[in-house]
């Protein structure tokens, strides 16, 4: 593989193209980067902490750092994300501490950002906020936020489209509780409803129809707040307002969405052998270790731990012989992430791979059942797109082609793994669109490559 953009861990220059060539094995140890879930959870919880929290394993990647970007803008001390093997210290201020910012807030292409901070200030009584992102998060539905922050807890929140497509307005005022049914199972949405929660003048209870990713639950527990999770599958969570975050220290564990690319990686190419120390196992994400195990693929969990209330493991994993998996609307909110992945492994696997129930992917930061059918096929894939999913046969024998991330981070991952399969060298354009959770990426698989030969 060739790589025409700086050889380093800084971003490759907007529109960066990357040549990939094929036939390598993937051979070695992986350190993936921190959680990006968690890691915006610690920046926005510690800055609405009393007192210093510091945090172990950030991600430094573009989405944290709007996290940060926007919350230091109102008044927030946070040090700096990229400091190699330096913690991330954030100066709390309490939670009635945010001040207006004098500028509008900017998401970038962070869609936790900018859902989270609907909930969290919302409730910032007196003081005006706009909130706005890069051209995906300004068509990204706002609704299934600012619709039950206002029609249930009294919000004031205006933009576009009736107040669902940013820039969105945020009057800060007294919240109200409440018990809310969420139509689809999402941890953005949850997440922004119990930071509401956090001033309002009552309980709030979110019903979700399926469990979301919980690491707001532990997390808000960790600082301190009462939240309480019950129902089959922990669907219902309430939150009692009423406590004093405190600061405390947290520690990031490797991120299981960025493991996927090297879970899947190894699998699915000849001669690999990989070990990912210290990956994050929280059971809300592990959806893509259940379905490579349905695949067969050679899965070890290693040396498994708990860290600041989050499930850690090494995983090692081994190339070999595939069979097919099926994933419908249960499975989906516990792999949301890895289902452009999911799709390369289903090329390569023996037999049918059906994935239903995943119209949520068409509302990510590109639509990714779209966006991945389209670049499959520019390397002659066959792939079934429908409503709601994905049905690929394999396994299919796919060429080099000029490929395009589309600006999706994960669509660009995804990607090289197919790139690596394939005959013949793939370009992949808008390979810099990585940096939005996995900076050090593109640098990582060439040294695997190397060390596999
Ligand atoms: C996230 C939740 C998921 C996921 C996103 C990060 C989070 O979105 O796709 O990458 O940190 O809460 P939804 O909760 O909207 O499904």
């Amino acid at each position: 593989m060739s790589r025409p953009a700086a050889a380093t861990d800084s971003p490759p220059a907007e529109n960066s193209s990357i040549a990939i060539e094929p036939g390598h094995r993937l051979r070695g140890e992986v350190v993936v980067p921190g959680d990006k879930s968690i890691s915006h959870r610690s920046l926005l919880f510690g800055a609405i902490a009393e007192g210093t929290t510091t945090i172990h394993g950030m991600l430094a990647a573009a989405d944290p750092c709007s996290t940060a970007a926007c919350l230091q803008a109102m008044g927030v001390t946070i040090s700096p994300l990229g400091a190699r093997d330096q913690p991330v210290v954030v100066e709390g201020v309490g939670l009635d501490g945010l001040q207006e910012p004098g500028d509008v807030l900017n998401c970038g292409n962070s869609g936790t950002t900018m859902r989270l901070l609907l909930g969290l200030l919302a409730g910032c009584k007196g003081r005006y906020f706009v909130l706005t992102g890069d051209a995906s998060l300004r068509q990204r539905p706002m609704g299934r936020v600012s619709r039950p922050l206002c029609q249930a807890m009294g919000a004031r929140i205006h933009g576009r489209a009736n107040g669902t497509l940013a820039p969105l307005g945020v009057s800060g005022c007294q919240l109200q509780g409440g018990v809310i049914g969420t139509s689809v199972p999402s941890a953005q949405v949850k997440s922004a409803l119990l930071l509401a929660g956090l001033t309002a003048s009552s309980s709030v209870s979110v019903i979700e129809p399926n469990r979301s990713r919980d690491h707001s639950e532990r997390m808000l527990q960790a600082f301190g707040a009462d939240v309480q999770v019950s129902g089959d599958y922990g669907r219902h969570v309430q939150l009692k307002p009423g406590r004093i975050l405190r600061g405390r220290t947290v520690h990031v564990p490797g991120d299981i969405s960025s493991a996927a690319f090297w879970l899947v990686g190894a699998a699915v190419t000849p001669g690999s052998r990989l070990r990912l120390p210290h990956v994050g196992l929280n059971p809300t994400r592990t959806g893509l270790l259940e379905v490579l195990r349905t695949m067969g693929a050679r899965l070890q969990v290693e040396n498994r731990k708990h860290v600041t209330g989050e499930p850690v493991a090494n995983l090692l994993v081994e190339h070999g012989p595939l069979g097919p998996f099926s994933i419908g609307p249960d499975l989906v909110p516990r792999l949301v992430d890895e289902i452009p992945v999911l799709a390369v492994a289903a090329l390569f696997a023996e037999g049918t791979s059906r994935i239903h129930g995943a119209r949520e992917l068409r509302v990510k930061e590109t639509d990714r059942l779209a966006v991945m059918t389209r670049q499959l096929r520019t390397m002659g894939a066959v792939v079934e797109e429908t409503a709601d999913g994905l049905v690929i046969e394999g396994p299919q024998t796919l060429r080099g082609a000029q490929l395009d991330s589309e600006t999706d981070h994960r669509v660009a991952m995804s990607l090289a793994l197919a790139a690596l399969n394939a005959h013949g060298p793939s370009h992949i354009h808008g390979a810099d669109a990585a940096g939005v959770s996995y900076p050090g990426f593109w640098q990582q698989l060439r040294q695997l490559q190397a060390a596999g030969g």
